[in-house]
């Protein structure tokens, strides 16, 4: 099995103190940095976009960087992504025009690709496409906000993708995003993911590393 890794989602940071909040989650403990951009037409909520993963890239920011894109089109955003230092680019199917094409773009951008699903997505969206995927991004809320309730029947939902991912015999990760807590992360784990956003559970939090530990030890449990 893969390593478990842990990223925070810096949609709960103080933007305000965006470079000292990322090195802090990343001195805490935290594998890889995800960033939500959201560009108020796919999703109700408008975030942040390449510029800012470029600043955090020039800050000295060298963990991995994960970005999720709620946004429709995809395709134009991938390249200025790739360019701005992300690591791992995802989209949600239903945003993009051609689903092929665009993981092929983030591919040829030197980025690993992933694909999206929210929790009303069907997995056939999989079908075709599982030699292209880097990991696959289970949404646990509906996307555009952080802070949200933890949807319980996305665990069925990552058994079935994790099924999927062993049939391909291919080394995609699982990744789970949406009201992830200490509490809940063990069965989410069980499950089948083994990469997991957090957002308000570690940066609502006083101490980042106590509740990035706490989430390894259920993990391990
Ligand atoms: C929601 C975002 C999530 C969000 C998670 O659209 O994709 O990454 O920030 O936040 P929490 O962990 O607070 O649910
Ligand atoms: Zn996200």
């Amino acid at each position: 099995m893969n390593k478990c890794m842990i990223a925070p989602s810096i949609l709960s940071a103080d933007f305000a103190r965006l470079g000292d909040e990322v090195e802090a989650v990343l001195e805490a403990g935290a594998d890889v940095i995800h960033f939500d951009v959201m560009d108020n037409h796919y999703v109700p909520n408008l975030s942040f976009g390449p510029m800012i993963c470029e600043a955090l890239r020039k800050h000295g920011i060298t963990a991995p960087i994960d970005v999720h894109l709620m946004v429709s089109p995809v395709d134009d955003l991938i390249e200025q992504f790739a360019e701005a230092g992300a690591s791992y680019i995802s989209f949600h199917p239903e945003a993009s025009q051609h689903v092929d094409r665009s993981l092929q773009l983030i591919e040829d951008a030197g980025c690993e690709p992933g694909l999206v699903l929210n929790p009303a997505t069907p997995l056939h969206y999989l079908d075709h496409v599982m030699d292209k995927l880097h990991h696959i991004l289970v949404m646990s809320v509906n996307p555009g906000f952080g802070g949200q309730a933890f949807i319980p029947s996305t665990l069925d939902k990552l058994r079935q993708v994790k099924q999927r991912v062993v049939a391909s015999g291919r080394d995609i990760r699982i990744e789970i995003d949406g009201g992830v807590k200490v509490d809940n992360i063990r069965e989410i784990a069980e499950a089948g993911a083994d990469m997991f956003v957090a957002g308000s559970a570690i940066f609502n939090a006083d101490d980042y590393g106590e509740v990035i530990d706490a989430m390894r030890r259920e993990i391990a449990a």
